[in-house]
């Protein structure tokens, strides 16, 4: 079967991934079945029911079963992923580390876990044990070697978990870490069935979605989620520009992301194309000159306005008779101790009479060349 893009297909994702063709696919979210266990029904402290998972898609007769399924479906994204794609698989205490054990059984190399801290956990009801307030997200790649993607500097943007609000706000910025904090998905987020019951027991946040997906696959990449449920990583790929492929075996869970789906727009942003992570154009000096932003002949000068050297034709700088690379001569100028300083820090040049640094300048260069590309 040929590569059906941005699709959501009924059926067994055992039997659909077979039919895909091998090494296609840029990203895997998988939210698989937990085997949850859970006996009887579970009630609240006053005698509620609380809606719990015991779906039938969730049972398993016992251990073996679930590993030779959990096996199964990882072989089958190992087969479809790109040598460079990567693997995100979801899971709580009951299967985590089982899941964890046989993909590094497989080969997957262990990026990252994430711990997802829910802002807003069940309880216990009974105090029995500790309130079970998170899940762990395994981030993984084909193998060791793979040059998977990783938007840094986008991840960096996204990061609201470790940076207070007034932070964030006056532009500070901070490493992305592995601890994210999200609700659980509720309100009018949450699909609900023709009698206003959630339609489905386990859809996951949209936001940890689009943060996956954000931050480790590219614009217009191929996202396969092999159990998509309410189809939220669909959506969280359309709203990113990614494709999609999505596997559910449940027709009423299908219809309902399909609607879903139609009802959701792409957000075209920097966050879709991970532009804080883009490499800027290439600005040689030769070509800032060739194009008009510097002139052959003018001065530069250090920030406190003392002239120093003039620009010759091949984008040296003419210093005492010697033509040097402005970061060695910006080293000299400073009197720094290495030999070496990045001139792009160090020198101006006078447009309209006032100083101006020509990081500056460089930067106008680099609007232009995008220009020219558009
Ligand atoms: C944990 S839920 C995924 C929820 C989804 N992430 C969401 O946000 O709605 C797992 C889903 O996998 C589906 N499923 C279980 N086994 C499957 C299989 N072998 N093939 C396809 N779907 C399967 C179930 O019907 C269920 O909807």
């Amino acid at each position: 079967m040929a590569e059906a893009w941005d699709a959501v297909i009924n059926g067994n994702c055992l039997e659909v991934m077979a039919g895909l063709a091998p090494e296609s696919v840029d990203l895997i979210f998988a939210d698989p079945p937990y085997w949850m266990r859970t006996s009887g029904e579970l009630q609240r402290v006053e005698g509620t029911v609380f809606d719990g998972v015991d779906d039938a898609w969730d049972q398993f007769s016992e251990l073996s079963a679930y590993e030779a399924f959990t096996r199964e479906w990882l072989s089958a994204c190992r087969r479809v992923l790109k040598p460079h794609g990567s693997i995100w698989v979801i899971g709580g205490m009951q299967c985590i580390h089982t899941i964890g054990a046989i993909m590094q059984d497989l080969g997957f190399w262990i990026v990252n876990d994430v711990v997802w801290r829910k802002s807003n956990p069940t309880p216990n009801f009974h105090g029995t044990r500790l309130t079970n307030s998170h899940e762990t997200l395994i981030w993984a790649t084909k193998s060791k070697d793979s040059k998977y993607t990783f938007n840094y500097k986008t991840a960096r943007e996204l990061n609201i978990d470790t940076v207070s609000p007034t932070d964030y706000e006056s532009g500070v910025r901070k490493q992305m870490g592995s601890i994210w904090t999200f609700p659980v998905c509720s309100g009018s987020e949450r699909l609900k069935n023709a009698s206003g019951k959630k339609l489905h027991s386990t859809q996951k946040p949209l936001a940890l979605l689009l943060r996956v997906v954000a931050i480790s696959s590219r614009y217009g990449d191929l996202v396969l989620d092999p159990f998509g449920g309410t189809m939220t990583t669909g959506v969280a790929s359309k709203i990113l520009g990614r494709h999609y492929l999505m596997i559910e075996q449940d027709e009423e869970y299908c219809d309902a992301g399909v609607a879903r789906l139609a009802m959701t727009a792409p957000e075209d942003g920097p966050i879709a194309h991970a532009a804080y992570d883009e490499r800027p154009p290439r600005a040689p000096m030769a070509s800032m000159i060739e194009e008009g932003f510097f002139t052959v002949g003018e001065p530069f000068y250090l920030r406190d306005g003392r002239e120093i050297a003039t620009l010759v034709a091949d984008g040296k700088l003419s210093f005492e008779g010697e033509a040097l690379d402005m970061h060695t001569l910006a080293a000299k100028a400073r009197g720094a101790k290495a030999t070496r300083l990045n001139g792009f820090d160090v020198w101006h040049v006078k447009r309209d009479g006032e100083l101006v640094p020509i990081k500056d300048i460089r930067e106008q260069y680099r609007e232009h060349v995008r220009r020219l590309a558009e």
